[in-house]
């Protein structure tokens, strides 16, 4: 069974400083002891570089919270895939809520996947989830089916061959919130979400798609989500920046 994934997302949480502190904390004590899950964290841009030298001898991988749709060019304040492969990234987080909510993030996300997927071999992890009022108003799946169709989009069945595909499942409304989606309806997103990928993608070389939950997964919560096929890791914002909380759901979950 492949490794579950435990990634703590650290969105501008942290500055600088405080980036290679919990960097170093995280690394100093998964040295002595490991996790049999697969540990990423994700610090802003700044941090990346000096992150990845902190962690280089732990077992702790690194990702990028975005990337530009384009490998280089003239983009002003992009960051582009060309040096997120140089600094050995093993993921990028595409079309997080953040992203789409605050930064009109959404039609560039097809863009994004395809860049990545086509010119680097990192992993893309993108993010779909619905809103309180689609909630609300029962177009849950709707919403999913349309995300994972605009975001693969530009991609054929060829190109996704031998690739590692991760979703993440994280209901905008959890979000940050405190709020965490019940076990039965995260087991049916993710089972949806698994079944339309496969239904979009499939062939004896692609590989079936990981999906993650995310949105206010705490130390008191995420035990509810263990052991559940359908769940192939969590995405943690908050409680990924205390090194104790994210050391406990990495080693126990
Ligand atoms: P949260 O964030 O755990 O703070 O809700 C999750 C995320 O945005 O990835």
């Amino acid at each position: 069974m492949s490794k579950k994934i435990i990634a703590g997302n650290w969105k501008m949480n942290l500055d600088y400083k405080n980036s290679l502190l919990l960097a170093d904390k995280l690394s100093k004590i998964l040295n002595i002891k490991k996790s049999r899950n697969e540990v990423v964290v994700f610090p802003d841009f700044s941090s990346l570089f000096l992150v990845s030298r902190i962690i280089k001898d732990s077992q702790i991988k690194f990702g990028s919270q975005d990337v530009a749709h384009k490998s280089l060019g003239a983009y002003t304040g992009e960051v582009s895939l060309e040096s997120l492969k140089q600094l050995n990234c093993k993921y990028i987080l595409i079309g997080h809520s953040e992203r789409r909510q605050y930064f009109a993030d959404t039609v560039l996300v097809a863009d994004k996947l395809f860049n990545v997927i086509k010119n680097s071999k990192i992993n893309p992890i993108l993010c779909i989830g619905e809103n309180l009022t689609e909630r609300k108003k029962g177009i849950t799946y709707k919403i999913l089916d349309k995300q994972l169709e605009e975001a693969f989009s530009k991609l054929k069945p060829k190109d996704l061959e031998n690739r590692n595909i991760i979703v993440a499942y994280e209901p905008v409304w959890a979000i940050g919130t405190g709020l965490v989606a019940e076990t039965k309806d995260i087991i049916l997103a993710h089972k949806k979400i698994k079944e339309k990928f496969s239904k979009m993608f499939s062939g004896k070389k692609i590989k079936e798609v990981k999906v993650l939950y995310g949105g206010s997964v705490n130390v008191d919560n995420f035990l509810n989500l263990q052991n559940l096929k359908e769940v192939d890791g969590l995405l943690i914002g908050g409680a990924s920046l205390k090194a104790g909380d994210f050391l406990d759901i990495a080693y126990n979950f």
